[in-house]
C-alpha cells in the first residue's frame, strides 16, 4: 500500500478526465437502499474505503448487496423495520458521514449497536449528532463526545423541531434519518444551506418532505420505495483538477460527468471570484442530481476574502483552494471556517503547517487562514496527517513547485479517491506512490 506520494514538478494538464463517484451520494444510496422496499440499482458507486464501510455495515445488519461491478450495486432493501442486530460492533473506518448518518438510522431500532472507527474518526465530535437524537428519545452514549458510540434499543422516537447550531449536512441527515422512524413531524433548520443529497434521495424514494429557504421537515412513519440511483462524479474529487487546470499551462482541460448540485459547488464561485476561467456545461436528463462537464483554462488568479456564505458550500475544497491561494496574486483571507478544524484532520492547522514547510507565508487564524499569494512552492517534505484531501491538495502544488514534494501518510486517499494516481497521471501530473 502506498504510504507516500512524491510529486515532481509538472507544468501542464491536458485532455479530459473523469473522477470516481460521489462519496456522499454513494453512502446514502446504500443506507436508503437498505431500508427501502424493493431493489435499488446503484450506478456509479464509489467503491472507496469509506463507502465500503457503509456497505459492510448494512450487510452485517442483514441487507443483501450484489456487487455487479466495482461501480454497480443491487441493494435488496429490507424495509424500515427490517434491519437486524449485527453480531459485532460496526467499524466505520475513517468515515464521518457513515458514523453520523448511521447514528440517525440506528437510534430508533429495537436492537443495540456500537459504532466505532479509526484513530482519526475516534477524535471527531459526535455529540453534535447525539444531542438532537437524544431529544427525540434516543439512548446514545459517546466516549467523551467521541466514538465509540453506543446506541441502546428504544421503542419509540418522537419528532423534534431543531435548529442546528452549525452548518452540517451530516447532522441534518442524521436527524432526518431518525425522523423517518419518529412519531409526528420533525423539522430541522440550518444556519446556512448545506448539501441536500439526503433530501433529494428521500424524494426519489417517495418520502414526502417539505422545504423552505432555511429548513426541511417530514412526517415519521413513511415508507421508502426503491428507486435507481445514478451517482455522478464527485465534485470534491474534481476540485483537485479544477485547481490544477487553473494553475497549469496547457489547452482547455475538461472534467466530465461531475455532480454540480449547487450546495456543493461553492469552489466554482470562489475560483471565479479569483479570476479563473471555468465553464459548466450541464448534461440534460440527469436524475435527482445535476451533472455537468466542467472545463477550465489556465488563468492568473487573484487573492480574495472568501465570502463566508460560500464556506459551507465549499467545505471539503479548502485544502486545494489554499494551494490556489498561494499561487494567486495578492492575499487570500478565509474566515468563518472553524468547521475545518474538526474534519479528517484539523485542516486549518495541517494545511498551515504544510504551506509553511514549502515556503508559503501564511497566518493561521482561529477560524481561517491568511495566505500570501504570488509564491512558488519549494520542494520538501510534508505530512498529510492521514487526511486524504490534504494529501491530494499538495500533489496539485507540484504544478507550481521548484522541487519534488514528498507527502507522507497518504493511505487514506483510498477513502475517497482510490485511483487518484492514475487519474492524476492521465491529466499530466507527475505523482507517484512510494
Ligand atoms: C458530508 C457533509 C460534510 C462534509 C463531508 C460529507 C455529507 O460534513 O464535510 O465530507 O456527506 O453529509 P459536515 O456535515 O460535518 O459539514
Amino acid at each position: 500500500m502506498t504510504q507516500r506520494f512524491i510529486a515532481t514538478p509538472a507544468t501542464q494538464v491536458n485532455g479530459s478526465i473523469r473522477v470516481p463517484g460521489d462519496k456522499s451520494i454513494s453512502h446514502r444510496s446504500v443506507m436508503l437502499g437498505g431500508i427501502a422496499h424493493g431493489v435499488t440499482e446503484v450506478d456509479g458507486f464509489l467503491a472507496s474505503a469509506d463507502c465500503l464501510a457503509t456497505l459492510r455495515a448494512q450487510q452485517m445488519m442483514g441487507v443483501h448487496v450484489e456487487r455487479l461491478s466495482p461501480t454497480q450495486l443491487r441493494v435488496h432493501g429490507v424495509g424500515e423495520r427490517g434491519l437486524q442486530a449485527p453480531s459485532a460492533q460496526l467499524d466505520m473506518g475513517n468515515a464521518g458521514t457513515a458514523i453520523r448518518l448511521f447514528m440517525g438510522l440506528l437510534s430508533g431500532q429495537k436492537f443495540a449497536t456500537t459504532l466505532t472507527g479509526d484513530e482519526s474518526l475516534r477524535k471527531r465530535p459526535m455529540e453534535r449528532v447525539a444531542k438532537p437524537l437524544r431529544l427525540m428519545g434516543a439512548q446514545i452514549e459517546t466516549l467523551d463526545g467521541k466514538p465509540p458510540v453506543r446506541i441502546a434499543p428504544v421503542t419509540r422516537l418522537q419528532g423534534i423541531d431543531y435548529a442546528l447550531p452549525m452548518a452540517s449536512a451530516q447532522v441534518k441527515s442524521a436527524i432526518l434519518l431518525a425522523a423517518l422512524q419518529a412519531e409526528g413531524i420533525t423539522r430541522v433548520s440550518e444556519p446556512a444551506p448545506t448539501r441536500d443529497h439526503t433530501e433529494r434521495m428521500f424524494q426519489d424514494f417517495g418520502v414526502l418532505i417539505g422545504r423552505d429557504a432555511g429548513s426541511v421537515w417530514l412526517a415519521g412513519g413513511q415508507k421508502l420505495t426503491a428507486a435507481p440511483v445514478s451517482v455522478p462524479g464527485d465534485f470534491s474529487s474534481a476540485a483537485f483538477f479544477l485547481v490544477a487546470g487553473a494553475l497549469a499551462g496547457g489547452t482547455e482541460f475538461v472534467i466530465e460527468n461531475v455532480g454540480v448540485n449547487p450546495t456543493r459547488t461553492g469552489l466554482l464561485d470562489i475560483l471565479r471570484l479569483m479570476g479563473a476561467d471555468v465553464r459548466v456545461h450541464e448534461r440534460v436528463g440527469a436524475g435527482a442530481e445535476p451533472v455537468a462537464d466542467i472545463s477550465v483554462r489556465a488563468s492568473q488568479l487573484r487573492g480574495i476574502h472568501v465570502p463566508e456564505a460560500l464556506v459551507p458550500l465549499a467545505i471539503d475544497e479548502f485544502p486545494v483552494l489554499f494551494i490556489a491561494a498561494a499561487c494567486a496574486s495578492g492575499e487570500t483571507l478565509v474566515t468563518g471556517a472553524e468547521e475545518l478544524r474538526v474534519k479528517e484532520s484539523d485542516r486549518l492547522a495541517v494545511m498551515a503547517e504544510g504551506l509553511t514547510r514549502l515556503g508559503i507565508v501564511n497566518e493561521l487564524l482561529p477560524d481561517g487562514i491568511r495566505i500570501q499569494g504570488g509564491q512558488r512552492f519549494t520542494g520538501g517534505h510534508i505530512d498529510s496527517h492521514g487526511d486524504h484531501r490534504i494529501a491530494m491538495a499538495f500533489a496539485v502544488a507540484s504544478l507550481r513547485a521548484d522541487g519534488d514534494i514528498h507527502i507522507d501518510d497518504v493511505e487514506n486517499v483510498a477513502t475517497s479517491f482510490p485511483d487518484f494516481l492514475q487519474v492524476a497521471a492521465a491529466a499530466g501530473l507527475q505523482v507517484r506512490g512510494a
